[in-house]
């Protein structure tokens, strides 16, 4: 018996939330070694507060209307965080842009999933990005947050073939089967404190 206490874990997603699941999955398996302690969303109706509640996570829709400003909001979701007593904050999906005092609040502590190869196709839809840019490779990128845009230094990434029959749902189905493996394994590494950064570069202990 260790007198460890339990990892906690929040989450911010905005959508359909698989990445979400994926997690929900790998804590029931007990691949994640921690808690879900709350799901927070920007959208009311995100399938991934439906997910969620279903496994009796306690979910919350924040409201942005009932904020006066975008640093209000993420004061409010900052202060439910910090109530929860979260170790790490994963973003899986969230479509909101996350400001300094905010990711000052959680530094180090912020992870998030990009389905691209890093620093490739930032921003909105990276599956038409590599289409349009022709590459033969893409695929995913889980890495600490910064204040830019899906930059920051990264945790793992896994490569995927883009076919040349592929449209973006073909090339992102394919993508989001490794995003499902990456982010609760990034998770984990960073539960069991295996992540170091160094130069802008994530070191992984015992790798
Ligand atoms: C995923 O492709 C993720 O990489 C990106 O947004 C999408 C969210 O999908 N950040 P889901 O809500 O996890 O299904």
């Amino acid at each position: 018996m260790t007198n460890k206490t339990q990892s906690k874990i929040g989450i911010l997603a905005s959508g359909r939330g698989s990445n979400l699941q994926a997690i929900i999955d790998a804590v029931e398996r007990g691949d994640v070694d921690a808690e879900i302690s709350v799901i927070l969303s920007n959208k009311e109706n995100a399938q991934a507060l439906e997910r969620g509640k279903k496994h009796n996570i306690e979910c919350a829709f924040v409201d942005p209307k009932a904020s006066p400003d975008k640093e209000s909001f993420d004061r409010e979701m900052s202060r439910r965080l910090k109530e929860k007593q979260v170790d790490l904050v994963c973003l899986a999906g969230y479509m909101r842009i996350l400001g300094a005092e905010f990711i000052e609040t959680f530094q180090g502590r912020i992870l998030n999933i990009h389905p691209s190869l890093l620093p490739d196709f930032p921003g909105l839809f990276p599956q038409q990005q590599a289409l349009d840019a022709g590459v033969k490779v893409s695929g995913c990128t889980v890495h600490f947050v910064e204040l830019a845009v899906d930059a920051g230094p990264i945790v793992l990434q896994s490569a995927v073939p883009v076919k040349d029959s592929d449209g973006v749902d073909e090339l992102a189905q394919r993508i989001l089967e490794q995003e499902h493996i990456i982010y609760p394994r990034a998770i984990q590494l960073f539960l069991e404190n295996r992540l170091t950064v160094s130069g802008g570069r994530v070191l992984i202990k015992d790798d």
